[in-house]
């Protein structure tokens, strides 16, 4: 069933958010907090081992109920259960949206073209432990009878952001194999991991979900090369396996049928880690943790589908984003995680959001007169308060944040811990509380500064506050809760983009950049500059005669 087709700023409740917001917009967070002491009880939510505060936030329960009535005016009910059933709502591509299917329990019954698609899935997934266990335990051996050591992953974008995300966030539970990654088409990139590993003892694993991939195929061609200085032809069939749905130009490459992890056209690349894409998470740190894994975000599924809309976390984060997207003018969110672990969660979330809601031309196919996807951006603290939270603190934009930390640190390292911790809580109260100019006279006045310097320095040491912020609190960097987590942002898009009235699950915008790339490549190839623009010319030319 096609999804439903609403213009959002068309609806009632948008009309009321926008009168709310111009009441509102006046009115601070310390105000909020003054007005009601016992607000944070109204605004946090409590889930398995999640808690989320979004009490720091421009909001009252004014503000929540509309947006609460937006996400009913605009359909979103319906839209989760036919995201769920399986319904076609990639509807650009004609295809359903089932990422969530790969995470199911083996009891669940979902219809893909009138076909249960689960039993196919537990038989990949029975294949990629079997695999695993193989490879872990040396049963399977390179072409010299050693051991694997190391797995290379050679994919792009949803092809290696989520394994690489996944295998650096899960580093903890890692076992004796190193895993590369190999994305870039920059040769510098294979070149440099080549120069780590012995072909002998290296398993690559070439992720494609088409087999077509400029960056990937390259890379794979590169590496195979490499491989057969001192490896032969029939080696490849042990030493590559791959993860895609072109059967066809996977065994012309010369990868034997049965090292052919399949995956469907019903999962998108930037929602496919749940698939055999996150093989080498698995190959990582085990069967066991990878469908740990799985099931975290299986159990944020149902959260998500079963728990009314003012109690459902996802959704709450969605509102939010919509809230300050929409009304407030922000126009990027930041991501900081207080673990290192989560470095590549970023990167790994600008693919999944921006990829799936940077769109201009509503479900109605035509061009929408209001913002829709945010920019997403971030790095772990505390690295990133040494970095760029100046601007954050004392910038002209509004930046929400969503911070990310954990109770228990894995190696017991309680100072350190409490020491992260505590920046973790004190920058939402700074963003929130700021500091008044009375505060910083105050300070002034206990060192002694003398009247002109202090009057010179003021303005410049006050923190204007006001800035928002969700607090997500868990209780430990398990597989798990990395499962739940992932799954928590994964529905957050879906909603953004059921409300914002566009498709959310197709990429018709990195398309153009690729055609005149493979143009301009014959021209390089060839070395004759066809009809560009000046500036295209002018830079080709320099490249051509330089190079
Ligand atoms: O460039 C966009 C994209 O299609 C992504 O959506 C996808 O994750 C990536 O390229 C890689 O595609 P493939 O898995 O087919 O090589």
């Amino acid at each position: 069933m096609a999804l439903h087709t609403t213009n959002p700023t068309k609806t009632a409740s948008w009309s009321k958010l926008q009168a709310h917001y111009n009441q509102l917009q006046a009115v601070t967070m310390l105000d909020l907090f003054q007005a009601d002491a016992a607000r944070t009880a109204q605004f946090n939510l409590k889930w398995n081992d999640f808690l989320l505060d979004y009490s720091k936030n421009r909001i009252n329960q004014e503000t929540i109920e509309l947006l609460l009535e937006l996400a009913n005016e605009v359909g979103l009910k319906t839209a989760i259960a036919d995201y769920f059933d399986g319904a076609l709502i990639n509807q650009t591509e004609n295809r359903a949206v089932l990422h969530t299917a790969l995470r199911a329990k083996e009891t669940a019954v979902i219809h893909v073209d009138g076909i249960n698609v689960v039993p196919e899935i537990y038989e990949v997934k029975a294949k990629i432990k079997a695999f695993t266990n193989e490879i872990t335990l040396g049963e399977r051996k390179g072409y010299t009878g050693k051991p694997f050591t190391d797995i290379v992953n050679i994919g792009i974008g949803g092809s290696d952001l989520g394994p690489a995300m996944a295998v650096e966030a899960l580093q903890f539970y890692k076992n004796h194999l190193k895993v590369h990654f190999v994305s870039n088409v920059d040769g510098d990139h294979v070149h440099e991991i080549i120069k780590k590993l012995n072909p002998e003892t290296t398993l690559f694993v070439i992720v494609s979900k088409t087999f077509t991939t400029q960056e990937t195929l390259t890379n794979s061609e590169t590496i195979r090369k490499w491989f057969l200085q001192t490896a032969t032809q029939a080696d490849v069939a042990h030493h590559f396996v791959a993860v895609s749905t072109n059967m066809q130009k996977v065994t012309e490459f010369g990868i034997n049928p049965d090292n052919v992890f399949p995956m469907w056209d019903w999962v998108g690349g930037r929602f496919s880690l749940w698939s055999a894409v996150g093989l080498s998470i698995s190959l990582a740190v085990g069967f066991e943790n990878y469908d740990a894994l799985l099931s975290g975000a299986n159990e944020m599924d149902d959260h998500f589908k079963t728990t009314p809309f003012d109690q459902n976390i996802p959704v709450i984060l969605a509102l939010l984003s919509v809230w300050y997207n929409n009304f407030f003018g922000a126009e990027s969110e930041a991501l900081i995680p207080y673990t290192q672990y989560l470095q590549k969660l970023a990167p790994y979330l600008q693919q999944g959001t921006m990829e799936s809601n940077g769109k201009s031309v509503g479900r109605d196919g035509k061009p929408v007169d209001y913002q829709t996807g945010t920019i997403i951006w971030g790095e772990p603290g505390t690295n990133s308060q040494h970095a760029f939270f100046q601007l954050i603190h004392q910038g002209t934009k509004v930046i929400p944040a969503d911070f990310i930390g954990f109770v228990k640190p894995l190696y017991g390292d309680e100072d350190h811990h409490d020491k992260l911790m505590s920046n973790f809580f004190a920058q939402t109260e700074a963003l929130m509380h700021g500091k008044s100019e009375a505060q910083v006279q105050a300070e002034f006045d206990k060192q002694g500064l003398p009247a002109d310097k202090a009057a010179f320095l003021l303005p410049f040491k006050v923190f204007a506050g006001n800035k928002p912020t969700n607090t997500i609190l868990i209780e430990q960097l398990t597989p798990k809760s990395l499962g739940s987590l992932i799954a928590m942002y994964e529905h957050k898009i879906f909603v953004q983009g059921i409300i914002w009235n566009i498709f959310s699950f197709d990429q018709w915008g990195v398309e153009l950049g690729k055609q005149l790339a493979n143009s301009i490549l014959e021209e390089i190839n060839s070395k004759t500059i066809q009809n560009h623009d000046s500036s295209t010319s002018f830079l080709l030319n320099h490249f051509l005669t330089n190079k």
